[in-house]
């Protein structure tokens, strides 16, 4: 794992062939307690970066891309769903690789980001895949789960790693890059106190979606990531939902 910001503690650690975390931790005012947020870059022909922090992280997120490659050469900007540590400074990476556009589902595109991005984004429908070289994603609609109606993750194929955005959000900072051992219990006593789960129906089907890409890997946005049976894991997360 490398150090690529010593102020902030910002960190980079492939999690897996070519997917590359980039980690920053950050405390809650008044010892609230710690938080992290996490951005994945996929090296490939067509370089991927998925989140893109919150707007005033753009320098130290922009800082840890450039200790893996340039950052001109990032083709897309992906996210999950639009709030600020999700897609924040969309614009400012946009500028920083003229050749990159935002990747996103239909309705973020519909809704926001045709209008809030400064190019056009490219969305992609429920299912739709996109080569980026050795890698490829696939783009999983999830509207409402964990929130948001545009929601929606990626998987990547090669590696098998569900880019899983929120959906496993451990609380806390300095944890390990990726860890095998229970990420469920912290996500779900964080979910009770904070209740940032939509209250879908649909959860239940929606996480089988995801389980039938059967992830080795899961890139949580929140702490660390996990290796093993991603859809057992997934299944656990469904039935926590229904309790
Ligand atoms: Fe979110
Ligand atoms: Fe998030």
């Amino acid at each position: 794992m490398a150090v690529t910001n010593a102020q902030s503690g910002t960190n980079v650690h492939e999690i897996a062939d070519g997917i590359y975390r980039i980690n920053t931790p950050v405390e809650f005012p008044g010892g609230a307690g710690g938080f992290s947020f996490n951005q994945y870059l996929v090296v490939d022909d067509e370089p991927l970066l998925f989140h893109t922090g919150p707007r005033r992280m753009f320098p130290l997120v922009q800082e840890a891309v450039a200790s893996v490659m340039p950052v001109a050469r990032l083709r897309h900007i992906s996210f999950s769903h639009v709030e600020s540590d999700e897609c924040g400074s969309l614009n400012e990476w946009l500028a920083a690789a003229p050749q990159s556009a935002p990747l996103c589902g239909q309705i973020a595109a519909m809704v926001s980001i045709g209008d809030l991005a400064d190019r056009a984004p490219r969305a992609l429908a429920d299912g739709e895949r996109l080569a980026l070289g050795r890698h490829s994603v696939r783009w999983l609609d999830a509207p409402h789960l964990p929130h948001a109606w545009e929601c929606g993750f990626l998987m990547e194929e090669q590696t098998s790693t569900l880019l899983c955005g929120d959906l496993f959000t451990q609380p806390g900072n300095g944890l390990p890059p990726v860890t095998e051992s229970d990420i469920l219990g912290p996500s779900e006593a964080f979910r009770h106190a904070m209740d940032y789960y939509s209250h879908t129906k649909n959860g239940r089907a929606l996480l089988e979606k995801l389980a039938s890409a059967n992830p080795a890997t899961l890139a949580c946005m929140h702490g660390s990531a996990w290796r093993g049976d991603g859809a057992k894991l997934l299944h656990a997360l469904a039935d926590a939902l229904s309790a």
